[in-house]
């Protein structure tokens, strides 16, 4: 039975979320073990425990915290059931006849090496008694040779990726720098995680999840995907809109949107900006201040908030936009409180900087390739949605093949009816431009013809992204430079039920 009543919100305290500690650590390098379990927790004050999956048994998992050059090894282990709880599409990639609860973990953001990247048909299962045809090692290993940044890291298996975050397996992981730590920026108690993401509930506290398209089909698989996803409750840090008690002062939020489609518009309703100071890729050349933060799945979004003019005050942090349907006030427009009602502890020294860094950004000289790749709307057998990349699917042969150190424009055309996130790994690119096409037109006659002027990146699309919003109608560029390693990867959209079907596709760097 569906959870009919809307929760009550600011009621519980966010959750804050618990650094991993390692195994074993030595000069050359630090291990860690983090187990996948399957765990009961209490989401809301008026909710039962909810049933979920979580890295060390937490939703979201631990944070792994490093430094630049500092070697990190994981040992990943899947001690989960056997059986799914959330409803598994047979008809999907490399599903049937696979074991049910497979999973790889993927650090998004990370310069990994192939064979470490959480390729998604390198699963395992429980105990790694089945393992996928790409699966190569136990332990991962993360170089972290890579700027200061807020990366994340989550389930990828091929086929059931969106189940499996949805049940809970998401975590934080933060790369920081000497550079970084130079700045005196907001830190320790005064530095939070904040991972958004949505869920719907039954009465029981069980998590919803459908299994079937709405309208259900009338001849098709069942369970069967849907074409995408939205909660209709926002949770941060894996509670219900809760509260934090801050005190007047500077803080620093790390934000991870790590819903499976929903995409927010972030503002606080006190009418202050927020200072944005980073993105998926770290720290922008200088902060900039936003009245509203746009984020799609899987962007992170750096920033320092100051609460010193507001002592006594309640703000509530708030989203703008709907997911999938028309703005329904009650569930789309609120994501947490802050309460400023904590007493200042010792002067806030902290600063917001005038420069933040330098961006090491793509060398432009020497472009070698400039790739169009279509994002494209097809329709399956059953009528499905069907939503495509350079028109191939998954498992097609590998088209795109980057020499390994050569910089490439990646020209994503967007010719669907909604935007996408596109998110390629190993690399952090630079945005270059947006331009709008005549959707129709194109449809209709495959002609492209430009409606409007290139476009330059939004203030904070300057940074360095892994991950970038293409709107309907819209040619967007990056720049990438594919290095250090050479191997297979994927790219693909970050909504997650596109991902599954079947908008992913590998790349060989060679
Ligand atoms: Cu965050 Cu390939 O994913
Ligand atoms: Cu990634
Ligand atoms: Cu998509």
């Amino acid at each position: 039975m569906r959870l009919q009543r809307t929760l009550e919100k600011f009621v519980d305290p966010l959750p804050l979320l618990r650094t991993l500690k390692p195994k074993r650590k030595s000069k050359r390098k630090t291990f860690y073990e983090v187990a996948m379990k399957e765990f009961r927790e209490k989401l809301h004050r008026d909710l039962p425990p909810t049933r979920l999956w979580g890295y060390e048994g937490m939703f979201p998992g631990p944070v792994i915290e490093t430094h630049k050059d500092e070697l990190v090894e994981v040992l990943w282990k899947n001690e989960l059931p056997s059986r799914h709880f959330l409803p598994i599409d047979q008809t999907l990639h490399s599903v049937a006849g696979n074991p049910e609860v497979r999973t790889v973990v993927h650090l998004h953001g990370g310069a990994t090496p192939p064979d470490s990247d959480g390729y998604p048909d390198a699963w395992f299962t429980n105990g790694f008694k089945q393992t996928g045809p790409d699966f190569r090692r136990k332990v991962y290993e993360y170089p972290n040779e890579q700027r200061a940044s807020t990366l994340w890291y989550h389930d990828h298996a091929v086929g059931i990726t969106r189940l499996n975050v949805y049940a809970g397996l998401i975590g934080m992981y933060i790369i920081r720098d000497n550079e970084e730590e130079s700045l005196n920026l907001p830190k320790a108690d005064y530095e939070i995680p904040l991972i958004i993401s949505d869920r719907s509930f039954n009465e029981d506290g069980s998590l919803f999840y459908p299994s079937q398209p709405d309208p259900p089909l009338e001849d098709g698989p069942n369970p069967s995907v849907v074409p995408f996803f939205c909660g209709d409750t926002i949770l941060v840090n894996g509670k219900v809109w809760p509260y934090l008690e801050v005190e007047p002062r500077k803080y620093r939020f790390r934000f991870l949107n790590a819903s499976n489609t929903r995409n927010f518009e972030l503002s606080l309703d006190s009418g202050q900006s927020f200072y944005q100071i980073g993105s998926d890729g770290g720290l922008l050349e200088k902060p900039v201040k936003m009245k509203t933060i746009n984020m799609h799945p899987a962007e992170r979004v750096d920033v320092i908030i100051d609460f010193s003019r507001y002592e006594g005050g309640e703000i509530i942090l708030t989203n703008d936009t709907g997911c999938g349907g028309p703005f329904d006030p009650e569930k789309d427009a609120k994501v947490m409180q802050f309460r400023v009602n904590q007493t200042l502890r010792e002067k806030d020294s902290s600063v917001i900087p005038n420069r933040l860094s330098k961006l090491p950004l793509p060398p432009k000289q020497n472009i070698q390739t400039i790739r169009h790749l279509k994002l494209v709307g097809s329709q399956d057998e059953f009528g499905r949605p069907l939503l495509l990349l350079t028109n191939r699917m998954w498992d097609d042969p590998v088209t795109e093949k980057p020499q390994l150190g050569d910089t490439e424009i990646w020209m994503f055309m967007n010719t669907t009816a909604f935007p996408h996130p596109m998110h390629v790994h190993l690399v952090q690119f630079q945005v270059l431009e947006h331009q709008a096409f005549d959707l129709e037109r194109y449809n209709e006659t495959g002609e492209l013809v430009f409606t409007g002027p290139i476009v330059a990146p939004s203030k904070s699309e300057r940074g360095l992204k892994d991950t970038i919003t293409v709107p309907p109608g819209t040619v967007t560029r990056i720049l990438a430079k594919f290095a250090p390693y050479a191997g297979r990867y994927v790219w693909h959209c970050h909504i997650l039920e596109h991902e599954d079907y079947d908008m992913m596709r590998p790349f060989d760097v060679q």
